[in-house]
């Protein structure tokens, strides 16, 4: 399917495939559009399913975001790096910022050298469901946002296109890291929507005033009676915001 580069910039909303079979990841994509939408496979759908799973989705059009979030040595994270965008042609793929510098550097590097296709790399700062007294039992010094700042700033200068972030750091972070820094937000609600689990929420709208570029919805949309509808909801909210003429 041919998606013009205007349609690219507009797919602000990344729906997360939370779920575990390939035939519920499959009933979600036939009520999807890929021309509205991109798609997050995660630690659930890709344990049940694998490689070929993320193949199948692509090949209805999807641009995915594998959200594997790797953390380990160096060479291990880059060679992981270097297969999910040489052979998985990821579009988005992330690491853990607070496996250091080394590990991040090694990482762009490995996606700088190879051939394939360049996906989107960015880094997991600090995970939302640790809060600052969590930190400090991880020994930690720092408040949440302070080390998010840090960890964004780490990746920025190691290479990576940006990270992902609660929205609630969406403004900092669009302050203190360069322009074109990606920011990657979950956390995403409309007012009338449950929060499940989520602690700290914003609208899509909202978000993507505060500098926010990719949005990562998943309940609203996946749990919906008809998640095309919802989709279309949510991008009847976000429509006429500036940031999707940039
Ligand atoms: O259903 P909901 O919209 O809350 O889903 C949000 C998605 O974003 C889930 O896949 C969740 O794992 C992911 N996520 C998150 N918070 C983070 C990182 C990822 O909610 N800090």
């Amino acid at each position: 399917m041919e998606i013009d580069a205007q349609q690219q910039q507009r797919k602000r909303i990344i729906v997360a495939l939370d779920v575990s079979s390939e035939n519920d990841a499959l009933r979600l994509l036939g009520e999807l559009d890929p021309r509205l939408c991109r798609v997050k496979i995660g630690k659930e759908l890709f344990t049940a399913c694998g490689p070929r799973l993320v193949t199948k989705v692509q090949q209805r059009g999807f641009e995915v975001f594998l959200d594997l979030k790797f953390h380990d040595i160096p060479n291990t994270v880059a060679r992981a790096v270097e297969v999910a965008a040489c052979e998985l042609g990821a579009w988005m793929i992330n690491v853990h910022a607070s496996g250091g510098r080394a590990m991040l550097e090694a990482s762009s590097r490995a996606l700088r050298d190879s051939a394939g296709r360049q996906p989107l790399l960015v880094g997991v700062t600090v995970l939302t469901s640790l809060d600052d007294a969590a930190l400090r039992e991880l020994g930690h010094c720092h408040s949440a946002s302070e080390q998010v700042l840090r960890l964004a700033r780490m990746c920025e200068a190691a290479g990576l296109r940006g990270v992902v972030c609660s929205p609630a750091e969406v403004t900092m972070l669009r302050r203190e890291l360069p322009r074109g820094f990606v920011l990657v937000t979950p956390g995403i609600r409309r007012p009338s929507e449950a929060q499940g689990d989520q602690k700290r929420v914003m609208g899509p709208a909202e978000a993507l005033a505060a500098g926010a570029d990719y949005l990562v919805v998943g309940r609203p949309i996946t749990q919906a009676s008809s998640p095309g509808a919802a989709l279309d909801e949510y991008l009847a909210a976000i429509h006429g915001n500036s940031r999707d003429s940039d």
